[in-house]
């Protein structure tokens, strides 16, 4: 049977996310700045610095528990290549993330590990917020078409 899977592997794993969520806005940011779309461009940038705090929080963590941060990994990006893809395509991070993260919540109770609980929850009360904005960003283009939406993130 395989071994099981510490919260360590667990924050690691998320840690691997937190960097390709980072670089993943931080492209779609400068893309969406040369548009000139300045107002999405600057709420990307909130998102960027809330996954920078999620990774330091995980390593902080990691480094507590004995354990050795990934620092050096990321998985394949999916850049959109306008507006609405791009948003489609973090919302999906996004989406992953929040399912991660509440997975991770159980395991860390299961081990009756509190102080990575605690962590666990932070992190994902903001991915939750992050997809939150994502989707109201989608149902607008929905209901006022692409045009008009993006008249609105100049
Ligand atoms: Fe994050
Ligand atoms: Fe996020």
């Amino acid at each position: 049977m395989a071994e099981k899977k510490s919260v360590v592997d667990t924050m690691n794993e998320l840690l691997v996310d937190e960097f390709t969520a980072i670089n993943q806005y931080l492209a779609h940011r400068e893309k969406l700045k040369l548009l000139g779309y300045k107002k999405l461009a600057c709420r990307l940038k909130e998102h960027i610095e809330d996954e920078r705090d999620h990774v330091h929080k995980l390593m902080k963590r990691i480094l507590f528990l004995g354990g050795e941060p990934y620092m050096s990994q990321m998985k394949p990006m999916n850049i959109g290549k306008d507006v609405k893809s791009m948003l489609e395509s973090d919302k999906k991070l996004e989406t992953a993330c929040v399912k991660k993260y509440n997975d991770a919540v159980d395991q860390a109770v299961a081990e009756k590990d509190n102080g990575t609980m605690d962590v666990f929850i932070h992190n994902l009360c903001e991915e939750e917020s992050h997809l939150r904005y994502l989707m109201a960003q989608l149902k607008q283009i929905d209901e006022m078409g692409i045009e008009s939406y993006l008249s609105t993130i100049k």
